[in-house]
């Protein structure tokens, strides 16, 4: 689909950008505004990691490595007995074949650096980049969760099976998990459920978002497991759904309105949900943009035959939903909808906190298994 917001997002992503200084801001951005899309990563990353550190793979993983170095001093072992040639039949039969070996952060990085590079390849996708859909794929995953049952959630990716494929909301999402089947196939080992999530991780952190800790141990269910619909949010709905859906998952007023920034990517598609259209001028970059034009743009209803949805009076090509307007009118959403719009590192910041208790949601992950941040592709 090309549009004047794809073009506008590749020219954001690749070069110095002219473009971004014509996109009404409320506060200029002089850093970014020379700055090619790496060093807008590098400074947008550098003030979110505070003094540049990530917790990058080696640091949470000593344990799990230190299994597979066992497991290399026994092969070496093995060259001299039959026993120990039982012992490497063993440890290639659990890295090839797909089973549950131990996984290091090491093995994450190599599924993140495939997807990235996919990400990369892929450009023709909607506004260039699959990452948005990415990102609802996982966050669909997650977001069928009930904590009073504990069911639903990103653990057992049901949403391989009818009836779960085939809800209304989760229309589109068979092209984030074809994009991701060719990563499955490449490694066997990883769950659907962590891959899935991975997936979104990695699309965040790509579209310049920030670091969003990873936690595997996600399993696979079986159709049994499949939510009923109606558990995720209703876009035509307004203040008091919101609240019932969220509140359900175990969210509370100011984790909504952080993760709803999220729709500072992507688009609404009329095939899909029925709406049209992007909330911002780049659609695959992660900015607290999302905010700022719900506060700073004049809004009316779309004269369409589509459904009831707002325009942006000055260009008539950027769209609000219904729920997305509640976040304005509603007195205590409102309040973080102003402070994410005044302070992007903030957005950031809470953005990460609450998309990785999102995704974790009734994932009993083993006491060993901590969180890393994966590398970036720049
Ligand atoms: C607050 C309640 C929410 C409602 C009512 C809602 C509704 C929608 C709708 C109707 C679309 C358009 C789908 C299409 O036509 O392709 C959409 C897209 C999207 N949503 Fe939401 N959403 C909500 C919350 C979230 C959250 C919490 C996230 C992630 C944290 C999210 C991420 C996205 C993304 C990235 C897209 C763009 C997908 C694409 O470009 O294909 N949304 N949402």
């Amino acid at each position: 689909m090309a549009t004047a917001a794809r073009t506008f997002t590749r020219a954001l992503r690749t070069s110095a950008r002219p473009a971004f200084a014509a996109v009404p801001r409320a506060a200029p951005r002089t850093a970014f505004t020379a700055a090619p899309r790496s060093g807008v990563a590098a400074v947008r990353r550098a003030a979110f990691q505070q003094g540049g550190r990530r917790y990058y793979s080696s640091e949470s993983s000593s344990s799990s490595e230190s299994t597979e170095q066992k497991s290399g001093s026994s092969r070496t072992a093995a060259i001299a007995g039959a026993l120990a040639l039982v012992a490497i039949a063993g440890y290639y039969a659990t890295t090839l074949s797909g089973s549950s070996g131990p996984r290091t952060a090491k093995d994450y990085q190599a599924v993140y650096d495939v997807i990235a590079s996919r990400l990369e390849e892929n450009d023709e996708y909607d506004d260039g980049s699959y990452g948005p859909v990415l990102v609802r794929l996982a966050w669909h995953a997650s977001g069928t969760f009930d904590k009073q049952t504990g069911t639903g959630g990103s653990n057992g990716a049901t949403m391989r099976f009818a009836p779960e494929s085939d809800h209304g909301a989760n229309a589109g999402l068979k092209a984030a998990r074809d994009f991701l089947e060719p990563v499955k196939k490449q490694f066997p080992w990883i769950t659907y459920s962590d891959l899935w999530i991975l997936g979104g991780v990695c699309a965040i952190q790509e579209m310049l978002g920030p670091n969003i800790p990873f936690r595997p141990g996600r399993e696979d269910k079986d159709v049994a497991a499949c939510t009923p619909d109606g558990r995720l949010p209703d876009a035509s709905q307004a203040h008091d759904h919101l609240r019932n859906i969220f509140y359900r998952m175990g969210f509370n007023d100011q984790e909504i309105v952080a993760l709803a920034g999220a729709h500072a990517l992507g688009r609404c598609h009329p095939d899909r949900s029925g709406y049209s259209g992007p909330w911002t001028f780049s659609p695959t970059v992660l900015t607290n943009d999302f905010y700022k034009l719900l506060l700073d743009e004049k809004w009316q209803y779309k004269k369409w035959d589509g459904p009831k949805q707002f325009e942006d009076k000055k260009t008539g090509t950027l769209m609000m939903l219904p729920a997305d307007m509640a976040l304005v009118q509603d007195k205590k959403f409102n309040e973080w909808v102003k402070k994410y719009a005044a302070d992007n590192d903030l957005f950031f910041k809470d953005f990460s906190a609450v998309i990785v208790k999102l995704f974790e949601l009734g994932v009993p992950f083993k006491e060993d298994v901590k969180p890393f941040v994966l590398k970036t592709s720049n």
